[in-house]
């Protein structure tokens, strides 16, 4: 499974490609404001960042428009996939820009049936939201199911990016389902990396290796 981190805090993405773990990233509207920087440079810093999918989405609501908008994203970088979202007009410029060989996910994704028409629109990406699937008293995981099923039954190439990620055991769901891709902010990202045994395994043997007197170097 891919490994994306959701936000536009460049420090933040510079941590996380250290690792050699990240895949790609995500942004949203409400990042960019979170950020307090100027959307298309933001987006041409992180593009310099990560060589994977980085993720900009267009604003406005009509077709024309999205197209003008993703003309100038697709400028910044060829890493840059336009974000649409999931309208009449958002997957009309789906098809329009996978069609040119536009890399383009598609976003606020709620249920199955959504995810098949962005996979007809030829998505590269469809991004089912489960947190807040969860948060309105639904169950996230089980739409990633749903879609999995679906996609699988018609081999569609769009890969399932689960977004709206909150904590590790959606990360851990998503692994068993056979998403492809999941987007998490860097603390969810981060937390992965810790168990307390891993914490308390290491203490002892430090202190072990102390009473040695030894050193490796
Ligand atoms: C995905 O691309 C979105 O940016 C994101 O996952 C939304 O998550 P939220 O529900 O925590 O805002």
């Amino acid at each position: 499974m891919k490994f994306f981190v959701d936000t536009a805090d460049t420090n933040e993405i510079r941590d996380l490609a250290a690792t050699g773990l990240l895949d790609g990233v995500t942004t949203n509207p409400s990042l960019i404001h979170k950020s307090g920087r100027k959307f298309l440079e933001v987006v041409e810093e992180i593009c310099g960042i990560v060589d994977g999918p980085v993720s900009a989405e267009v604003v406005a609501l009509d077709h024309e428009t999205m197209m003008k908008e993703a003309a100038v994203l697709r400028k910044i970088a060829d890493n840059v996939c336009i974000k649409v979202p999931l309208t009449i007009d958002g997957l009309k410029t789906c098809k329009a820009l996978t069609g040119e060989g536009v890399m383009v996910n598609v976003t606020l994704c709620f249920s199955a049936n959504q995810a098949l028409l962005a996979a007809k629109a030829g998505a590269t990406f469809i991004s089912p939201f489960v947190g807040r699937h969860d948060d309105n008293g639904f169950d996230g995981m089980k739409l990633i199911e749903d879609i999995r099923l679906i996609y699988d039954n018609y081999a569609f190439a769009t890969e399932i990016l689960v977004a709206s990620v909150r904590h590790p055991i959606h990360v851990l769901e998503s692994a068993k389902i056979g998403a492809d891709v999941m987007t998490a902010p860097p603390s969810v990202i981060k937390a992965l990396f810790n168990h307390v045994l891993t914490e308390k395994g290491i203490a002892g043997f430090l202190a072990d290796w102390e009473k040695t007197g030894q050193s490796v170097l």
